[in-house]
C-alpha cells in the first residue's frame, strides 16, 4: 500500500531535474501523475514511461506554465482524463541572473512570470476542484535565497520569497476546507539548472554546506512526498528548507 494510493499529482516542469524525481517518487507510492512541460519531446515520453513502470496512470502535456489560458487547458484536460487533481506541485522555474545595476526589465519579467505567476495560474484553476473534493496539498517549489537573498539574484529570489507567501496565503484561506499549502526551499540541487555554474563556485557552495555535498533531486523528492501525503496532515503553510544545514 503506498503512502499516495488512489491519489493524482499534477506537477509542472516535470521532464526533468527536481520535477521528475518528484514524478517518479510519487508514482512510486501510488499515485498517478500528470505533468506539464514547455515540450513533451522524445526524453519527456521516456518519463511517461518510467513512470508507467510503476503500474499507475501518467501522462505529459505540453504547456507554458506562466500563461492563464494555457494553463486553465490543460488543468481542466487532466481533471477530464484523471478524474481528481488531489495534489498539486508548482515547481517549473528558471534563473536569469545578473545584478539589479544590470538587470534589464525582460529579465525580471522572464523570471517573475515563469515562477511566481505560474503558481498563481495553477493555484487558480485547481483550487475549485480541491474545494469540490474537499481536500487537497499544494506545494511551492521556492528556495533557499527566497528565504535569505542572494547577490545576483534579485529577480529569483523575489519571485521565490513570492512562492513562500503565496504558500502562506493560500494556507490560510483555505485552510479551513481541508486544502493545505506548503512550500519547499532547496539550496544546492545537482541539476541542469546548476550545471551551468563552474566548478570552483560548487567547491565553494559545498564549503558553506554542513553535509559537504550538494542536494539530489531525489532529496527534494523525499520532502515533496512528505508534504503531499497524509504524513504531513497537520502541518500547512510552512516552508521546510531542503539544503543540507546551509541555512539555519
Ligand atoms: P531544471 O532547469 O532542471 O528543470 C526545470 C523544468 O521546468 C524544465 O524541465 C523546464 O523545461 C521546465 N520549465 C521551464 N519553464 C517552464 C514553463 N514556462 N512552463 C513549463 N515548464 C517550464 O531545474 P531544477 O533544478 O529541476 O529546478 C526545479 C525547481 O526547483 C525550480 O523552480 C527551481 O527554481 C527550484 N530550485 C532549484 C534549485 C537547484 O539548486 N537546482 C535550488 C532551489 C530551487
Amino acid at each position: 500500500m503506498g503512502l499516495l494510493n488512489g491519489k493524482t499529482a499534477l506537477i509542472t516542469g516535470a521532464a526533468r531535474g527536481i520535477g521528475k524525481a518528484i514524478a517518479l517518487k510519487y508514482a512510486s507510492e501510488g499515485a498517478n501523475v500528470a505533468f506539464t512541460d514547455l515540450v513533451i519531446d522524445g526524453n519527456a515520453e521516456n518519463t511517461v514511461r518510467e513512470l508507467e513502470a510503476f503500474g499507475i496512470k501518467a501522462k505529459g502535456y505540453a504547456s507554458n506554465a506562466a500563461n492563464f489560458e494555457e494553463t486553465q487547458t490543460v488543468v481542466n484536460q487532466v481533471k477530464e482524463e484523471f478524474g481528481s487533481i488531489d495534489i498539486l506541485v508548482n515547481n517549473a522555474g528558471i534563473t536569469k541572473d545578473g545584478l539589479m545595476m544590470r538587470m534589464s526589465e525582460a529579465q525580471w519579467d522572464a523570471v517573475l512570470t515563469v515562477n511566481l505567476k505560474s503558481a498563481f495560474n495553477f493555484i487558480h484553476a485547481c483550487t475549485p476542484i480541491m474545494l469540490r473534493q474537499k481536500q487537497g496539498s499544494i506545494i511551492n517549489m521556492a528556495s533557499v535565497v527566497g528565504v535569505h537573498g542572494n547577490a545576483g539574484q534579485c529577480n529569483y529570489s523575489a519571485s521565490k520569497a513570492g512562492m513562500i507567501g503565496l504558500a502562506k496565503s493560500i494556507a490560510q484561506e483555505l485552510g479551513s476546507r481541508g486544502i493545505r499549502a506548503n512550500a519547499i526551499a532547496p539550496g544546492f540541487i545537482i541539476t541542469d539548472m546548476t550545471a551551468k555554474l563552474s566548478d570552483e563556485v560548487k567547491e565553494e557552495w559545498c564549503k558553506k554546506i554542513p553535509l559537504r555535498r550538494g542536494g539530489t533531486p531525489e532529496d527534494v523528492a523525499d520532502v515533496a512526498l512528505f508534504l503531499a501525503s497524509d504524513l504531513s496532515s497537520y502541518v500547512s503553510g510552512q516552508v521546510i528548507q531542503v539544503d543540507g544545514g546551509m541555512n539555519m
